[in-house]
């Protein structure tokens, strides 16, 4: 049995501590806040500010994890090289943890590191270089502070009717993501707007070698998944995602080849923007994505979840093959209230091949993600019927708070 600190406790790591206990390991999950969702099925818990490396410090020096999993990107991830030295193992590694925190460290390792094709960018340090970064990347271009998620802080520039570019519009942009940046960092990236048809999350997982009858490689790819954002998250998401081969294949060599750069074991969720002229890579996260909640659907034969814990504990993972077609569609809260209670569940769960999750977080705000619908049908069905379905149910549940 191992001893596995997960630092981040929402939905994403509450799934992950029920697919490490069905694994037999102990579990300690870590937040900011008391009775988040992974703590509630954890065998221990702590709540300290993870953006604070002393008290970091000070929780691996009372638990000694032998792995630690980070579920989240706020997090004072410097102190993970430390731990690695400590003989700690760090999810996949303290490399991807702290590269991809910061869209500067990432984006430079993917498109210039690496080749792998981009939207066009350019960073700026202060107002008077976002406006000549925008002149570079062009317009409609899109602002995002360096150290943000969610959306946070992000905004779009977009041209005026005779193509000029207001100076107003940029110095809303530049206001938009300091207001909405993580900690102290006010550089922000300024990236050229794709016109993409969709967007996909390959999820991705890496692991110590595959048997030998699958080649003995040590990548394994989920079936594409499709999604929705608005306002920085996603609403729906659905599996498989329609691809081109060629395109599905390009997209594959390019998550191989960031994964292996950014070293370790683990799922890893990787964006990519589907247009006209090609695909893109976006970003990527180290850990489950929260798209994928559609594979919770039994859309294939792993989760991302047992995927992600298989792989932690260097145990083989010997296919991934598609099961069902899914869909996943958020279960949002609409207000600032606590002690939540769920509306309409009796006629939700009254629908055939679907199923409803509730997170359990104590505490709502206006567009948290309090729940999630799933549904599926069998393999070759339509996929977008099955995202219909699950947006109508998902409709049907309301969240109520005090
Ligand atoms: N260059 C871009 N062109 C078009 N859309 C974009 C671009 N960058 C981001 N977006 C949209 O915004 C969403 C969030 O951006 P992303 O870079 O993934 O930030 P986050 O880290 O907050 O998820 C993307 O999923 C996509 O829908
Ligand atoms: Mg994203």
């Amino acid at each position: 049995m191992k001893k596995i600190m997960l630092l981040g406790s929402g939905e994403l790591g509450k799934e992950f501590v029920i697919a490490l206990k069905r694994l037999g390991q102990y579990v300690i999950a870590v937040d900011s806040y008391n009775d988040a969702p992974a703590q509630q099925v954890a065998d221990e818990r702590e709540v300290i500010s993870m953006l604070d490396g002393t008290e970091l410090d000070r929780i691996v020096a009372k638990h000694k994890p032998d792995i630690i999993v980070p579920e989240i990107e706020a997090i004072r991830t410097e102190r993970f090289y430390d731990y690695e030295k400590q003989g700690i193992t760090v999810v996949p590694s303290a490399k991807a943890a702290n590269f991809t925190m910061n869209r500067k460290a990432i984006r430079d390792l993917a498109a210039k590191e690496l080749g792998l094709k981009t939207a066009k960018y350019e960073y700026a340090n202060t107002l008077e270089e976002l406006i000549a970064a925008v002149k570079i990347v062009g317009t409609p271009c899109v602002v995002k502070p360096l150290m943000s998620s969610s959306g946070k802080g992000q905004s779009v520039i977009k041209p005026e009717k005779d193509g000029s570019v207001s100076l107003t519009s940029i110095q809303k942009a530049w206001q938009y993501a300091q207001s909405g940046k993580r900690g102290d960092y006010t550089e922000v990236i300024a990236e050229a707007f794709v016109k993409f048809n969709s967007e996909i999350t390959l999820l991705t997982v890496t692991q110590k070698s595959l048997p030998t009858s699958l080649g003995g490689g040590t990548t394994l790819f989920c079936p594409p998944i499709g999604h929705r954002q608005e306002r920085g998250d996603y609403q729906e998401s659905w599996q498989p995602a329609e691809i081109k081969p060629e395109h599905l294949k390009e997209a594959q060599e390019m998550a191989t080849k960031v994964t292996k750069a950014l070293t370790g074991f683990g799922i890893w969720g990787v964006e990519f923007f589907l247009a006209d002229d090609g695909v893109y890579f976006s970003e990527l996260s180290p850990r489950p994505h929260d798209t994928g909640m559609v594979t919770l659907a039994g859309t294939q034969n792993f989760s991302e979840f047992e995927l992600h814990a298989r792989a932690v504990l260097g145990l083989p993972i010997a296919e991934i093959t598609l099961e069902r077609v899914g869909a996943s569609a958020v279960i949002l809260a609409d207000k600032e209230g606590k002690n939540p209670s769920y509306i309409g569940l009796e006629k939700a769960m009254n629908h055939t091949q679907s199923d409803v999750r509730i997170f359990g977080k104590p505490i709502t705000r206006p567009y948290r993600r309090m729940g999630v619908v799933l549904a599926y049908d069998k393999v070759g069905s339509d996929v977008d019927k099955v995202k219909e379905r699950a947006i109508e149910i998902a409709k049907e549940v309301r969240v109520e708070s005090i």
